[in-house]
């Protein structure tokens, strides 16, 4: 199976580019390295500089191709309030991009990774698939925008397409910036013998998954017989901020720091853990790695 995965360049993409070069399938990584970078995997097909916004680089990117993985995005909620408009024009336009030429190359299966975050405050919780969507923010309503097209893609134009609602992912190589996800910034902050800071009380929960569940997550989609269907991926358990910087202090053997709390974001979720069963039973998805688990894979490979 030749795959291409847009974003294949960024955290997710290269960990799934890597799993599945080592299973081997053929693959293309599509990026505009805005934000991930350029590795030289051993047996990658090809490394196609390009951007989702650019419909005819695109279009000549998945010639051929059978299956699409579509990571590529802009990912930070906080960004997103500041510059709603480019998160349209890539989340959105670039998803429909990548949808209309996958119709148009005949592509056989398009893969699209959404977010938990649009549930925006769920509910009820354990979150499912059929919960209320409520974005919250610019990014928010861009992955539901996209996801909108992507159901419309299969509905008018018959394309094979599976939705992940990607919760908290987390493992080595994720991006280390100001948009960063709170694991990759408690552990820069501990590996220099700084506390966490917590926003809130810390009694806020998160649903963490580790990079290489993930992984199989996408690899169960491109070859599991469903489509025009959604699937929460998350670890299927809630963790407090207050565990997580335990857990983490401890791990790292710096359980004198103490986590510093700040004033509480505005705008952000307090409680997220999801309902996992159906991509139990549809993808036989079974999430292997325990948070503890996966920070200590986290810090050994540091
Ligand atoms: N990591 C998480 O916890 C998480 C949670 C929910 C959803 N997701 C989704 O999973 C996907 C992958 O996330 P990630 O954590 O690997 O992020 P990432 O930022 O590491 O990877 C995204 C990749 O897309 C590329 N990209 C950005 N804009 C592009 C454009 N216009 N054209 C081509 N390439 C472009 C970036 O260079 C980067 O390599 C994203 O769609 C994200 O919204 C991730």
């Amino acid at each position: 199976m030749k795959v291409l995965i847009t974003g294949g360049a960024g955290f997710i993409g290269s960990h799934l580019a890597d799993a599945l070069i080592d299973m081997g399938y053929e693959v293309r990584v599509f990026d505009n390295l805005s934000v991930g970078s350029r590795k030289d995997l051993e047996g990658l097909d090809a490394f196609i500089y390009g951007d989702v916004r650019d419909r005819d680089a695109v279009f000549e990117a998945l010639r051929g191709v059978d299956a699409v993985v579509h990571l590529a995005s802009l990912t930070s909620v906080e960004e997103s309030v500041r510059k709603p408009l480019e998160y349209h024009e890539v989340n959105v336009t670039g998803t429909l991009n990548v949808l209309d030429a996958c119709v148009k190359a005949g592509v056989e299966k398009f893969v699209f990774s959404s977010s938990a975050s649009v549930y925006g405050e769920p509910s009820e919780l354990p979150v499912r698939e059929d919960s209320p969507t409520n974005p919250l923010s610019p990014y928010a309503a861009s992955k539901l925008a996209a996801e909108h097209y992507v159901n419309v893609y299969h509905r008018v134009y018959g394309l094979n397409t599976v939705v992940f609602r990607l919760f908290n992912v987390y493992g080595c190589g994720q991006p280390l910036n100001e948009y960063s996800g709170v694991i990759a910034r408690f552990l820069s902050r501990v590996r220099r013998g700084e506390p966490p800071i917590i926003y809130g009380d810390g009694l806020q929960t998160r649903d963490f998954i580790y990079i290489d569940d993930v992984v199989d997550a996408f690899i169960l989609a491109l070859n599991a017989d469903v489509s025009a269907e959604t699937f929460n991926i998350a670890y299927g358990k809630p963790t407090t901020i207050n565990e997580l910087a335990n857990v983490m202090l401890k791990l790292s053997g710096m359980e004198t720091l103490k986590p510093i709390y700040m004033e509480a974001r505005k705008g952000d979720i307090v409680h997220s853990y999801a309902d996992i069963s159906k991509a139990r039973k549809m993808l036989k998805f079974n999430p292997k790695v325990s948070l503890e688990e996966g920070l200590a894979k986290m810090l050994n490979t540091l």
